[in-house]
Protein backbone atom coordinates (compact mmCIF):
# COMPACT_ATOMS: atom_id res chain seq x y z
CA UNK A 1 0.00 0.00 0.00
CA UNK A 2 1.49 3.62 -1.18
CA UNK A 3 0.21 7.02 -0.59
CA UNK A 4 -0.57 9.28 -2.65
CA UNK A 5 2.37 11.52 -3.48
CA UNK A 6 0.68 13.81 -6.26
CA UNK A 7 0.24 17.32 -5.49
CA UNK A 8 -2.97 19.07 -5.66
CA UNK A 9 -1.86 20.51 -9.29
CA UNK A 10 -0.53 16.86 -10.44
CA UNK A 11 -4.26 15.26 -9.49
CA UNK A 12 -5.63 17.33 -11.52
CA UNK A 13 -3.06 17.12 -14.47
CA UNK A 14 -3.90 13.70 -13.63
CA UNK A 15 -7.61 13.82 -14.37
CA UNK A 16 -6.92 15.33 -17.58
CA UNK A 17 -5.53 11.77 -18.59
CA UNK A 18 -9.06 9.93 -18.51
CA UNK A 19 -11.54 9.07 -18.31
CA UNK A 20 -11.58 5.95 -20.42
CA UNK A 21 -12.92 4.32 -22.65
CA UNK A 22 -14.36 7.60 -24.14
CA UNK A 23 -18.24 7.66 -25.40
CA UNK A 24 -18.35 6.01 -28.99
CA UNK A 25 -19.18 8.52 -31.47
CA UNK A 26 -20.28 7.34 -35.02
CA UNK A 27 -18.81 8.36 -37.86
CA UNK A 28 -21.32 10.05 -39.90
CA UNK A 29 -19.18 10.13 -43.27
CA UNK A 30 -19.86 6.56 -42.62
CA UNK A 31 -22.85 5.42 -43.09
CA UNK A 32 -22.50 1.92 -41.75
CA UNK A 33 -20.48 2.97 -39.00
CA UNK A 34 -21.77 1.16 -35.53
CA UNK A 35 -23.99 -1.34 -38.06
CA UNK A 36 -23.50 -4.80 -36.52
CA UNK A 37 -23.70 -6.56 -40.14
CA UNK A 38 -20.59 -4.16 -40.80
CA UNK A 39 -18.63 -4.93 -37.99
CA UNK A 40 -19.15 -8.38 -39.02
CA UNK A 41 -18.05 -8.36 -42.25
CA UNK A 42 -15.00 -5.79 -41.79
CA UNK A 43 -13.84 -8.63 -38.68
CA UNK A 44 -14.42 -11.03 -41.25
CA UNK A 45 -12.64 -9.43 -44.24
CA UNK A 46 -9.64 -8.26 -41.90
CA UNK A 47 -8.34 -11.42 -41.60
CA UNK A 48 -8.71 -12.72 -45.06
CA UNK A 49 -5.85 -12.48 -47.94
CA UNK A 50 -8.67 -11.86 -50.57
CA UNK A 51 -8.30 -8.19 -49.85
CA UNK A 52 -4.63 -7.93 -51.84
CA UNK A 53 -4.31 -8.98 -55.72
CA UNK A 54 -2.32 -12.53 -54.85
CA UNK A 55 -4.04 -13.12 -52.31
CA UNK A 56 -0.73 -13.00 -49.72
CA UNK A 57 -1.32 -10.48 -47.45
CA UNK A 58 -4.50 -9.37 -45.32
CA UNK A 59 -4.74 -6.72 -42.86
CA UNK A 60 -3.75 -8.92 -39.98
CA UNK A 61 -0.48 -9.69 -41.63
CA UNK A 62 0.91 -6.68 -40.69
CA UNK A 63 -2.25 -5.50 -37.66
CA UNK A 64 -2.23 -9.14 -36.19
CA UNK A 65 -4.96 -9.64 -33.45
CA UNK A 66 -3.32 -11.72 -31.60
CA UNK A 67 -0.28 -8.93 -31.40
CA UNK A 68 -2.10 -5.73 -30.30
CA UNK A 69 -2.86 -5.31 -33.73
CA UNK A 70 0.76 -4.55 -34.90
CA UNK A 71 3.37 -7.03 -35.47
CA UNK A 72 6.72 -7.11 -33.77
CA UNK A 73 9.07 -5.73 -36.48
CA UNK A 74 10.71 -2.71 -37.15
CA UNK A 75 9.52 -1.80 -40.53
CA UNK A 76 6.32 -3.42 -41.98
CA UNK A 77 6.72 -6.11 -44.75
CA UNK A 78 3.96 -5.67 -47.40
CA UNK A 79 5.04 -6.93 -51.63
CA UNK A 80 8.34 -4.80 -49.80
CA UNK A 81 9.76 -3.55 -47.01
CA UNK A 82 7.76 -0.44 -46.13
CA UNK A 83 9.48 2.89 -44.59
CA UNK A 84 7.37 2.67 -41.84
CA UNK A 85 6.03 0.02 -38.67
CA UNK A 86 2.58 -0.84 -38.65
CA UNK A 87 0.65 1.00 -35.84
CA UNK A 88 -2.13 -0.86 -34.04
CA UNK A 89 -5.41 -0.09 -35.21
CA UNK A 90 -7.39 0.21 -32.04
CA UNK A 91 -8.56 3.41 -29.78
CA UNK A 92 -8.82 4.79 -33.62
CA UNK A 93 -12.46 6.25 -33.64
CA UNK A 94 -12.86 9.54 -33.28
CA UNK A 95 -9.53 10.74 -34.61
CA UNK A 96 -8.94 13.43 -36.85
CA UNK A 97 -6.03 12.26 -38.90
CA UNK A 98 -4.68 9.10 -39.87
CA UNK A 99 -1.13 7.34 -40.42
CA UNK A 100 2.08 8.45 -39.44
CA UNK A 101 2.14 11.52 -41.44
CA UNK A 102 -1.92 12.09 -41.47
CA UNK A 103 -2.61 11.38 -45.47
CA UNK A 104 -5.85 10.28 -44.31
CA UNK A 105 -8.70 12.25 -42.22
CA UNK A 106 -11.30 9.87 -41.76
CA UNK A 107 -10.55 6.48 -40.86
CA UNK A 108 -12.53 4.38 -44.25
CA UNK A 109 -9.84 6.57 -46.16
CA UNK A 110 -7.06 4.73 -43.43
CA UNK A 111 -8.79 1.42 -44.45
CA UNK A 112 -8.68 2.17 -48.35
CA UNK A 113 -4.89 3.01 -49.02
CA UNK A 114 -3.66 -0.22 -48.09
CA UNK A 115 -5.72 -2.46 -50.37
CA UNK A 116 -4.84 -0.45 -53.25
CA UNK A 117 -1.00 0.44 -52.75
CA UNK A 118 1.21 -1.10 -54.98
CA UNK A 119 3.82 -2.00 -52.26
CA UNK A 120 1.21 -3.60 -49.69
CA UNK A 121 -2.08 -5.35 -50.85
CA UNK A 122 -2.06 -3.68 -54.89
CA UNK A 123 -5.92 -4.67 -55.63
CA UNK A 124 -7.08 -2.04 -58.48
CA UNK A 125 -10.88 -1.47 -57.42
CA UNK A 126 -11.87 -3.71 -60.37
CA UNK A 127 -9.80 -6.67 -59.53
CA UNK A 128 -11.30 -6.30 -55.63
CA UNK A 129 -14.72 -6.21 -57.63
CA UNK A 130 -14.10 -9.33 -59.10
CA UNK A 131 -12.15 -11.17 -56.03
CA UNK A 132 -15.32 -9.91 -53.41
CA UNK A 133 -18.31 -11.22 -55.92
CA UNK A 134 -17.12 -14.25 -56.27
CA UNK A 135 -15.77 -15.07 -52.56
CA UNK A 136 -18.26 -16.32 -49.60
CA UNK A 137 -18.33 -12.48 -48.76
CA UNK A 138 -20.36 -11.50 -51.29
CA UNK A 139 -23.80 -12.50 -49.84
CA UNK A 140 -22.88 -10.52 -46.45
CA UNK A 141 -21.61 -7.57 -48.76
CA UNK A 142 -24.67 -7.73 -50.61
CA UNK A 143 -27.17 -7.35 -47.66
CA UNK A 144 -25.89 -4.12 -46.73
CA UNK A 145 -25.05 -2.37 -49.72
CA UNK A 146 -27.12 -4.14 -52.48
CA UNK A 147 -26.15 -6.21 -55.45
CA UNK A 148 -22.41 -6.32 -56.10
CA UNK A 149 -22.32 -5.95 -59.69
CA UNK A 150 -24.53 -2.82 -60.31
CA UNK A 151 -21.84 -0.73 -58.32
CA UNK A 152 -18.87 0.89 -59.78
CA UNK A 153 -15.65 -0.91 -58.59
CA UNK A 154 -14.53 2.61 -57.03
CA UNK A 155 -18.01 2.16 -54.56
CA UNK A 156 -17.28 -1.18 -54.15
CA UNK A 157 -14.13 -0.45 -52.90
CA UNK A 158 -14.87 2.43 -50.57
CA UNK A 159 -17.97 0.71 -49.39
CA UNK A 160 -15.29 -2.54 -48.20
CA UNK A 161 -12.96 -0.15 -46.94
CA UNK A 162 -16.13 1.42 -44.48
CA UNK A 163 -16.93 -1.98 -43.06
CA UNK A 164 -13.08 -2.13 -42.29
CA UNK A 165 -13.47 0.88 -40.37
CA UNK A 166 -16.61 0.37 -38.63
CA UNK A 167 -15.07 -3.07 -37.52
CA UNK A 168 -11.86 -0.78 -36.07
CA UNK A 169 -14.08 1.60 -34.43
CA UNK A 170 -14.79 -0.91 -31.92
CA UNK A 171 -11.69 -1.92 -31.35
CA UNK A 172 -10.95 0.11 -28.19
CA UNK A 173 -8.71 -0.49 -25.01
CA UNK A 174 -9.65 -2.18 -21.84
CA UNK A 175 -9.76 0.39 -18.64
CA UNK A 176 -6.09 -0.41 -17.22
CA UNK A 177 -4.48 0.21 -13.66
CA UNK A 178 -3.43 3.89 -14.49
CA UNK A 179 -7.00 4.35 -15.05
CA UNK A 180 -8.27 2.52 -11.65
CA UNK A 181 -5.73 5.28 -10.12
CA UNK A 182 -7.12 8.32 -11.64
CA UNK A 183 -10.67 7.27 -11.35
CA UNK A 184 -9.70 6.57 -7.60
CA UNK A 185 -8.22 10.29 -7.41
CA UNK A 186 -11.48 11.37 -9.12
CA UNK A 187 -13.84 9.88 -6.64
CA UNK A 188 -11.02 11.02 -3.73
CA UNK A 189 -11.18 7.69 -2.37
CA UNK A 190 -7.33 7.41 -1.12
CA UNK A 191 -7.04 3.92 -0.46
CA UNK A 192 -7.74 2.76 -3.55
CA UNK A 193 -5.64 5.26 -5.09
CA UNK A 194 -2.94 4.40 -3.00
CA UNK A 195 -2.90 0.53 -4.24
CA UNK A 196 -1.17 2.19 -7.62
CA UNK A 197 2.34 1.73 -6.94
CA UNK A 198 4.57 4.32 -5.71
CA UNK A 199 7.28 3.56 -8.81
CA UNK A 200 4.50 4.29 -11.14
CA UNK A 201 3.49 7.71 -9.30
CA UNK A 202 7.16 9.52 -9.13
CA UNK A 203 7.00 8.14 -12.96
CA UNK A 204 3.92 9.72 -13.87
CA UNK A 205 5.27 13.07 -12.03
CA UNK A 206 8.13 13.01 -14.14
CA UNK A 207 5.86 12.68 -17.33
CA UNK A 208 3.67 15.62 -16.19
CA UNK A 209 6.62 17.74 -15.16
CA UNK A 210 10.08 17.82 -16.02
CA UNK A 211 9.48 15.21 -18.47
CA UNK A 212 6.68 17.46 -20.18
CA UNK A 213 5.49 14.47 -21.82
CA UNK A 214 2.09 15.50 -21.54
CA UNK A 215 2.84 18.38 -23.54
CA UNK A 216 2.21 16.08 -26.58
CA UNK A 217 0.75 13.07 -24.73
CA UNK A 218 -2.22 14.36 -23.70
CA UNK A 219 -5.78 14.10 -22.81
CA UNK A 220 -7.54 10.53 -21.94
CA UNK A 221 -5.50 9.21 -25.70
CA UNK A 222 -1.99 10.46 -24.16
CA UNK A 223 -1.93 12.04 -27.47
CA UNK A 224 -2.61 15.68 -29.12
CA UNK A 225 -3.16 13.80 -32.50
CA UNK A 226 -1.39 16.78 -33.89
CA UNK A 227 2.63 16.36 -35.67
CA UNK A 228 5.55 16.88 -33.99
CA UNK A 229 9.61 16.08 -34.39
CA UNK A 230 10.18 13.88 -31.43
CA UNK A 231 13.60 13.27 -32.64
CA UNK A 232 13.90 10.08 -34.91
CA UNK A 233 16.34 10.35 -37.18
CA UNK A 234 14.02 10.90 -41.13
CA UNK A 235 16.55 8.82 -42.81
CA UNK A 236 15.08 5.60 -44.67
CA UNK A 237 18.48 4.94 -45.98
CA UNK A 238 21.40 7.03 -47.17
CA UNK A 239 19.46 8.77 -49.93
CA UNK A 240 16.13 9.11 -48.76
CA UNK A 241 13.95 10.63 -46.05
CA UNK A 242 10.30 10.14 -45.04
CA UNK A 243 9.03 13.25 -45.17
CA UNK A 244 5.99 12.79 -42.57
CA UNK A 245 4.11 15.55 -42.35
CA UNK A 246 4.74 16.91 -45.33
CA UNK A 247 4.51 14.08 -47.75
CA UNK A 248 1.00 13.08 -45.72
CA UNK A 249 -0.34 16.24 -47.14
CA UNK A 250 0.55 16.01 -51.07
CA UNK A 251 -1.23 12.56 -50.34
CA UNK A 252 -4.60 14.18 -48.06
CA UNK A 253 -4.95 17.20 -50.44
CA UNK A 254 -5.03 15.07 -53.59
CA UNK A 255 -7.20 12.23 -52.55
CA UNK A 256 -11.18 12.25 -53.21
CA UNK A 257 -11.53 10.00 -50.01
CA UNK A 258 -11.59 12.86 -47.47
CA UNK A 259 -14.60 14.10 -45.23
CA UNK A 260 -14.65 17.04 -48.05
CA UNK A 261 -14.99 14.92 -50.74
CA UNK A 262 -18.04 13.32 -52.21
CA UNK A 263 -17.76 9.51 -50.79
CA UNK A 264 -17.76 11.51 -47.42
CA UNK A 265 -21.80 10.14 -46.23
CA UNK A 266 -22.59 13.00 -44.13
CA UNK A 267 -24.24 15.71 -45.91
CA UNK A 268 -22.82 18.08 -43.62
CA UNK A 269 -19.53 17.90 -44.58
CA UNK A 270 -18.86 17.85 -40.45
CA UNK A 271 -15.00 17.91 -39.92
CA UNK A 272 -14.00 18.72 -43.71
CA UNK A 273 -12.71 22.14 -42.13
CA UNK A 274 -9.91 20.34 -41.19
CA UNK A 275 -8.86 19.20 -44.38
CA UNK A 276 -10.09 22.58 -46.62
CA UNK A 277 -7.90 24.68 -43.84
CA UNK A 278 -4.33 22.76 -43.77
CA UNK A 279 -1.42 24.14 -45.61
CA UNK A 280 2.02 22.55 -46.61
CA UNK A 281 4.71 24.40 -44.61
CA UNK A 282 8.21 23.75 -44.00
CA UNK A 283 7.54 23.30 -40.51
CA UNK A 284 5.73 19.82 -41.61
CA UNK A 285 9.13 18.21 -42.94
CA UNK A 286 10.23 15.45 -40.68
CA UNK A 287 7.57 15.77 -38.62
CA UNK A 288 4.97 12.26 -37.27
CA UNK A 289 1.23 12.24 -35.19
CA UNK A 290 1.75 11.83 -31.68
CA UNK A 291 1.18 7.87 -31.25
CA UNK A 292 -1.58 6.95 -28.09
CA UNK A 293 0.49 5.58 -25.17
CA UNK A 294 -2.46 2.84 -24.51
CA UNK A 295 -1.24 -0.02 -25.10
CA UNK A 296 2.12 1.02 -26.46
CA UNK A 297 3.89 -1.89 -23.42
CA UNK A 298 2.30 -4.66 -26.25
CA UNK A 299 3.69 -2.73 -28.96
CA UNK A 300 7.65 -2.77 -29.33
CA UNK A 301 8.91 -1.68 -31.25
CA UNK A 302 8.59 1.91 -31.39
CA UNK A 303 8.35 5.63 -33.49
CA UNK A 304 7.31 5.64 -36.77
CA UNK A 305 10.19 3.52 -38.25
CA UNK A 306 10.18 1.15 -35.32
CA UNK A 307 14.01 1.86 -34.49
CA UNK A 308 13.45 1.45 -30.79
CA UNK A 309 13.28 -1.76 -29.02
CA UNK A 310 11.38 -1.42 -25.97
CA UNK A 311 9.79 1.41 -23.72
CA UNK A 312 13.26 2.02 -22.03
CA UNK A 313 14.91 2.62 -25.03
CA UNK A 314 11.99 5.37 -25.85
CA UNK A 315 13.13 6.83 -22.32
CA UNK A 316 16.70 6.61 -23.17
CA UNK A 317 16.02 8.59 -26.43
CA UNK A 318 14.30 11.21 -24.80
CA UNK A 319 16.46 11.51 -22.12
CA UNK A 320 19.67 12.06 -24.33
CA UNK A 321 17.92 13.76 -27.16
CA UNK A 322 20.37 15.43 -29.82
CA UNK A 323 18.83 18.28 -30.95
CA UNK A 324 21.36 18.68 -33.36
CA UNK A 325 19.20 16.27 -35.41
CA UNK A 326 15.97 18.15 -34.65
CA UNK A 327 14.84 19.27 -38.03
CA UNK A 328 11.47 20.38 -38.16
CA UNK A 329 10.90 24.40 -37.16
CA UNK A 330 9.85 25.47 -33.21
CA UNK A 331 10.32 22.02 -31.64
CA UNK A 332 11.53 23.86 -28.89
CA UNK A 333 9.85 21.81 -26.26
CA UNK A 334 12.40 18.63 -26.29
CA UNK A 335 15.62 19.21 -24.09
CA UNK A 336 17.72 16.34 -22.69
CA UNK A 337 16.29 15.30 -19.25
CA UNK A 338 19.03 14.10 -17.41
CA UNK A 339 16.85 11.39 -15.54
CA UNK A 340 18.40 9.14 -13.34
CA UNK A 341 18.43 5.50 -14.08
CA UNK A 342 15.71 5.53 -11.23
CA UNK A 343 13.93 8.22 -12.67
CA UNK A 344 14.10 6.27 -16.36
CA UNK A 345 12.70 3.08 -14.43
CA UNK A 346 9.83 4.61 -12.80
CA UNK A 347 8.65 6.84 -16.09
CA UNK A 348 8.44 3.18 -17.75
CA UNK A 349 6.63 1.51 -14.90
CA UNK A 350 4.52 4.46 -15.21
CA UNK A 351 4.14 3.69 -18.99
CA UNK A 352 3.38 0.05 -18.50
CA UNK A 353 0.07 0.88 -16.48
CA UNK A 354 -1.11 2.30 -19.22
CA UNK A 355 -1.24 -0.96 -20.63
CA UNK A 356 -1.84 -3.29 -17.76
CA UNK A 357 -5.49 -4.25 -17.40
CA UNK A 358 -6.31 -5.15 -13.82
CA UNK A 359 -7.59 -8.71 -12.76
C1 LIG B 1 2.13 -4.53 -45.36
C2 LIG B 1 1.65 -4.19 -44.04
C3 LIG B 1 0.26 -3.60 -43.90
C4 LIG B 1 -0.91 -4.12 -44.38
C5 LIG B 1 -1.13 -5.37 -45.21
C6 LIG B 1 -1.95 -3.24 -43.90
N1 LIG B 1 -1.41 -2.22 -43.16
FE1 LIG B 1 -2.42 -0.78 -42.19
N2 LIG B 1 -0.69 0.19 -41.83
C7 LIG B 1 0.57 -0.28 -42.13
C8 LIG B 1 1.53 0.79 -41.97
C9 LIG B 1 3.03 0.72 -42.19
C10 LIG B 1 0.79 1.92 -41.56
C11 LIG B 1 1.31 3.36 -41.35
C12 LIG B 1 1.01 4.06 -42.67
C13 LIG B 1 1.32 5.52 -42.68
O1 LIG B 1 1.99 6.00 -41.79
O2 LIG B 1 0.85 6.21 -43.58
C14 LIG B 1 -0.60 1.50 -41.47
C15 LIG B 1 -1.64 2.33 -41.06
C16 LIG B 1 -2.95 1.92 -40.93
C17 LIG B 1 -4.02 2.71 -40.35
C18 LIG B 1 -3.86 4.07 -39.69
C19 LIG B 1 -3.60 3.84 -38.21
C20 LIG B 1 -3.30 5.09 -37.42
O3 LIG B 1 -2.83 4.98 -36.28
O4 LIG B 1 -3.53 6.19 -37.92
C21 LIG B 1 -5.16 1.98 -40.46
C22 LIG B 1 -6.54 2.37 -39.99
C23 LIG B 1 -4.81 0.75 -41.12
N3 LIG B 1 -3.46 0.73 -41.38
C24 LIG B 1 -5.72 -0.24 -41.44
C25 LIG B 1 -5.41 -1.29 -42.30
C26 LIG B 1 -6.41 -2.14 -42.93
C27 LIG B 1 -7.91 -2.05 -42.71
C28 LIG B 1 -5.72 -3.01 -43.71
C29 LIG B 1 -6.29 -4.05 -44.65
C30 LIG B 1 -7.15 -3.53 -45.70
C31 LIG B 1 -4.31 -2.72 -43.54
N4 LIG B 1 -4.16 -1.67 -42.70
C32 LIG B 1 -3.29 -3.43 -44.18
C33 LIG B 1 0.86 -1.55 -42.56
C34 LIG B 1 -0.06 -2.40 -43.16
C1 LIG C 1 6.97 17.42 -28.85
C2 LIG C 1 5.93 16.43 -28.63
C3 LIG C 1 6.31 15.22 -27.80
C4 LIG C 1 6.80 15.18 -26.50
C5 LIG C 1 7.09 16.34 -25.59
C6 LIG C 1 6.96 13.77 -26.18
N1 LIG C 1 6.57 13.00 -27.23
FE1 LIG C 1 6.61 10.99 -27.29
N2 LIG C 1 6.16 11.02 -29.26
C7 LIG C 1 5.92 12.16 -30.00
C8 LIG C 1 5.91 11.85 -31.40
C9 LIG C 1 5.65 12.81 -32.55
C10 LIG C 1 6.21 10.48 -31.50
C11 LIG C 1 6.43 9.69 -32.79
C12 LIG C 1 7.81 10.10 -33.30
C13 LIG C 1 8.27 9.36 -34.53
O1 LIG C 1 7.83 8.26 -34.78
O2 LIG C 1 9.14 9.91 -35.24
C14 LIG C 1 6.34 9.99 -30.13
C15 LIG C 1 6.56 8.65 -29.78
C16 LIG C 1 6.56 8.18 -28.47
C17 LIG C 1 6.52 6.79 -28.08
C18 LIG C 1 6.43 5.62 -29.05
C19 LIG C 1 5.01 5.18 -29.27
C20 LIG C 1 4.85 4.20 -30.41
O3 LIG C 1 3.78 3.56 -30.44
O4 LIG C 1 5.74 4.08 -31.26
C21 LIG C 1 6.55 6.75 -26.72
C22 LIG C 1 6.51 5.51 -25.84
C23 LIG C 1 6.64 8.11 -26.26
N3 LIG C 1 6.64 8.96 -27.34
C24 LIG C 1 6.73 8.49 -24.93
C25 LIG C 1 7.05 9.80 -24.53
C26 LIG C 1 7.53 10.16 -23.22
C27 LIG C 1 7.71 9.18 -22.06
C28 LIG C 1 7.76 11.51 -23.23
C29 LIG C 1 8.34 12.38 -22.15
C30 LIG C 1 9.68 12.01 -21.72
C31 LIG C 1 7.40 11.98 -24.56
N4 LIG C 1 7.00 10.92 -25.33
C32 LIG C 1 7.44 13.31 -24.97
C33 LIG C 1 5.71 13.43 -29.49
C34 LIG C 1 6.18 13.84 -28.24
Amino acid sequence: MADVILSPVEISQTLSLGPWPPEPEPDKSNRVSGSRAAIALGEDLFTDPILSKDASLACSSCHDPAQGFTVPVSRAVGREILDRNSPSVVNLGGLRWFGWGGKSDNLWAASLHPIVAEQEMAHSAQSLQTALSASRHAVAYEAIFGPIDQQSPEAVLVNTAKTLAAYQEVLVTLPTTFDTFRDALEQRDHVAAGRYSESAQRGLQIFLGKGNCIMCHSGPRFSNNEFHDAGVPYFIDETSVDTGRFGGLNILLASPYTLAGAWSDDETKHGAWAVQNVRQTHANFGTFRTPSLRGAADTAPYMHDGSLPDLTAVVRHYNEINLERMHADGEAILQPLNLSEAEISDLVAFLETLSEVPN
